[in-house]
């Protein structure tokens, strides 16, 4: 699934007037985006100023956040701006600098996603490792959704015995959460929205049991999976499996309220879980995760996290879309369940 990185030098690269296609939002998606709300445009670079780097973009990520940054109103993030480029995580090369902390050559992350170059200041860069391969594991289990997962663990203490269940587990955020739950020493249970990535759960992750949640009741598989229960439940997804979970966790059993995408393209929001009595009889204990907050911990998750990876303890999964004309499929994908792992796009 990954194409092999192929390194490009500023060598390589004329400086006068670059050109660069960009994805910006046109109107804001009513229920599931389309095409329609998007449009491709062309910028051409200006020149440097001091202290300022330009850089082309090699991966950029699509993530299910975005699709609550194409509404308007009130969130923990704001909303995009119509007509405006796109944001979002993305790996790149410097090609030029007139900053002294970055030369020509050195590997970035950013917020620019959804553009091809782009001038930032030196604040808006973070130097990443040229030699970790390949680069856009920076937005996957060395970046935001790794980083989102270790989070989340940390955030109800799981520890070595614990039954964990994790929804969405062969997605980005899920797969790393279950690969470092094994580290830990629990039980790690999945579920997931096909056959083969049922199998990429327990083959390549070390999930102990996955499912497939679209072949039969989300809480009859979970029984079967756990018939004692489970401590811990990992939610990427809320609606029908945040039920099942409510059902299934034992007394002071915790959840980590991470994601709830089956609710991301609703127009009308579906009604919470009906079993929430449950957080009483059972004294369950329920945290909201924004990994924005745990931004102060990323070198400590950057040594542990990426140790595993350095070691061969934990992999990374992606499933990689060639070129930004791709983007919004990319995009769109991830509520179809197109992706293994992260979906990133790669753009050189
Ligand atoms: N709180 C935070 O700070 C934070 C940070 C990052 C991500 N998140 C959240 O974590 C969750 C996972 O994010 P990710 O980046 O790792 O995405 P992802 O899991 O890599 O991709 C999305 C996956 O969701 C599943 N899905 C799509 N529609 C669904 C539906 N209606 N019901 C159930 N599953 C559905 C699909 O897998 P299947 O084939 O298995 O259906 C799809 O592959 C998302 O809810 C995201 O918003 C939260």
């Amino acid at each position: 699934m990954y194409t092999p990185f192929v390194a490009l030098t500023n060598q390589t690269i004329s400086k006068s007037k670059i050109k660069s296609r960009e994805i910006r939002l046109r109107s804001r998606p009513k229920a599931m985006p389309t095409e329609d709300n998007f449009t491709m445009a062309q910028t051409e670079m200006k020149p440097l100023q001091d202290r300022q780097v330009l850089v082309r973009n090699l991966f950029m990520s699509v993530d299910p956040y975005m699709r609550g940054r194409m509404n308007d109103g009130q969130s923990y993030v704001p909303p995009f701006g119509l007509n405006k480029a796109l944001e979002g995580g993305a790996v790149g090369e410097v090609i030029e600098s007139r900053a002294k902390e970055f030369k020509s050559g050195d590997a970035v992350t950013s917020n620019f996603g959804w553009r091809e170059y782009f001038v930032a200041s030196v604040q808006e860069l973070h130097l990443v490792k040229r030699e970790v391969q390949p680069l856009s594991i920076y937005l996957g289990a060395l970046g935001m959704t790794g980083m989102t997962a270790w989070a989340g663990l940390n955030l109800v203490e799981v520890k070595a015995g614990d039954v964990v269940f994790i929804s969405g587990a062969a997605g980005a955020v899920g797969n790393v959460a279950g690969q470092l739950a094994k580290l830990r020493g629990c039980r790690v249970i999945g579920s997931a929205g096909s056959a083969e990535k049922v199998k990429f759960l327990l083959d390549e992750c070390g999930f102990d049991q996955a499912f497939n949640y679209k072949t039969g009741p989300t809480l009859e598989q979970l029984n079967r999976a756990a018939p004692d229960g489970i401590d811990v439940y990992f939610d990427n997804v809320g609606g029908e499996t945040l039920e099942a979970a409510l059902a299934a966790l034992r007394v002071h059993g915790r959840i980590v309220a991470c994601g709830g995408i089956s609710a991301y393209n609703q127009e009308t929001p579906s009604p919470g879980p009906a079993n929430l009595f449950n957080m009483i009889g059972k004294r369950l204990t329920m945290k909201g995760l924004i990994v924005s907050d745990f931004m102060d911990r990323q070198a400590e998750f950057e040594r542990e996290v990426g140790g595993y990876f350095r070691t061969g303890k934990l992999k990374n999964h992606e499933t990689v879309v060639q070129g930004i004309d791709q983007a919004v499929n990319a995009f769109v994908g991830l509520f179809a369940g197109k992706n293994v792992g992260k979906m990133v796009v790669q753009l050189a």
